[in-house]
């Protein structure tokens, strides 16, 4: 409890006054947010449906991926993953840091990558753009658009060039990657940088051939054909984004293949706790990355679907593609 004399110390005026200046909608007769363009692109974002215990998000029925708190510690284990992975570096491309002035992650989800470089480079503006809305962002020189970042981008300030673009765990989510590298080009500077990093779903072995009857292999196949297919989004993106990159008119295009161990087998502290991350990732994941594909557009059921994952969790090695960090 807080005595009178107590709350006359915190010298707190009797009314706080009003910054007529704040907010950014008005509000109209009815007080309701104004009905701006804008706003009711937003609106329709922030609709989302239930389906087989997972929620979606409705906007232009995007990604086939659940975005609740299944999904989102699965964006922390990646985010987690890639750190240590990556040696704490949130980019590998040779960037001069004096020079990153504006920086754009596309798909950013819960931003973790985005409020990261926020932090470490407060110099820099930090654009993150998604599907989904967002929780407010942490940093001050970090923002976020709400937008289909394969369509135009309409920036806040449309003079804004970026220094650096950055992709990451898109697969499965992009109809036409083709317009999105585009977009990313057009919007960034000359000389500035474009870096995608994937996970391949498919697991291999460093010593052995990986058994024709292993359920991770059935999963490959199945993933890069007939969930490609029936989702008219790329599952294997990681294999065909360096053409694609360049196509968009990027130079300089380089290429990195990254072993992560699934499980924490290794015998190296770093990928031993890379492989324990990226077990739980796989773990927290696939269900989500099978479900609405299987059974909206393969016929499957819940039950089947879900049989599917938890068997699909057996096979004790897999390697990412990293790529490419390239040169406009
Ligand atoms: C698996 S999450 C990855 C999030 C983040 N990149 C990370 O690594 O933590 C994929 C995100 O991409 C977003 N997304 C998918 N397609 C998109 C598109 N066409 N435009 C913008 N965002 C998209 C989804 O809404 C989702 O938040």
């Amino acid at each position: 409890m807080t005595s009178e004399k107590n709350m006359e110390d915190l010298n707190l005026p009797n009314v706080i006054s009003i910054d007529e200046a704040y907010g950014r909608f008005g509000t109209d007769d009815d007080g309701d947010r104004d009905a701006s363009s804008s706003l009711s692109v937003a609106s329709s974002a922030y609709t989302f449906r239930m389906e087989h215990g997972r929620r979606y998000h409705d906007y232009k029925i995007g990604s086939p991926f659940p975005h609740d708190e299944v999904s989102d510690e699965n964006d922390f284990l990646l985010h987690e993953l890639c750190l240590v992975l990556l040696d704490d570096r949130y980019y590998l491309a040779p960037i001069d840091e004096t020079s990153l002035h504006c920086v754009v992650d596309v798909g950013t989800g819960l931003g973790l990558w985005a409020e990261g470089v926020a932090e470490r480079f407060p110099d820099s503006q930090v654009v993150g753009i998604d599907l989904t809305p967002h929780p407010r962002s942490i940093f001050p020189n970090c923002s976020y658009m709400l937008s289909d970042a394969s369509e135009e981008w309409v920036l806040d300030d449309p003079t804004m060039k970026f220094d650096l673009a950055h992709i990451r765990s898109l697969f499965g989510s992009v109809p036409d990657w083709a317009a999105l590298y585009k977009n990313c080009f057009d919007n960034m500077n000359s000389g500035g940088w474009i870096e995608h990093l994937e996970m391949e779903i498919n697991a291999q072995t460093d010593d052995a051939e990986v058994p024709a009857d292993s359920q991770i292999k059935f999963l490959s196949s199945f993933a890069h054909t007939h969930m490609t297919v029936a989702s008219g989004r790329d599952f294997g993106i990681s294999f065909g984004m360096r053409k694609l990159i360049e196509e968009a008119g990027f130079v300089d295009v380089q290429e990195k293949r990254l072993k992560v161990p699934l499980g924490p087998w290794a015998s190296d502290p770093k990928l031993k706790e890379v492989g324990r991350l990226c077990e739980r990732f796989y773990k927290t994941g696939l269900q989500g990355w099978l479900m609405h594909v299987c059974t909206r557009s393969l016929g499957g059921n819940c039950y089947r679907t879900k049989t599917l994952s938890i068997t699909i969790i057996s096979y004790p090695s897999m390697t990412s593609d990293y790529a490419p960090a390239s040169r406009r």
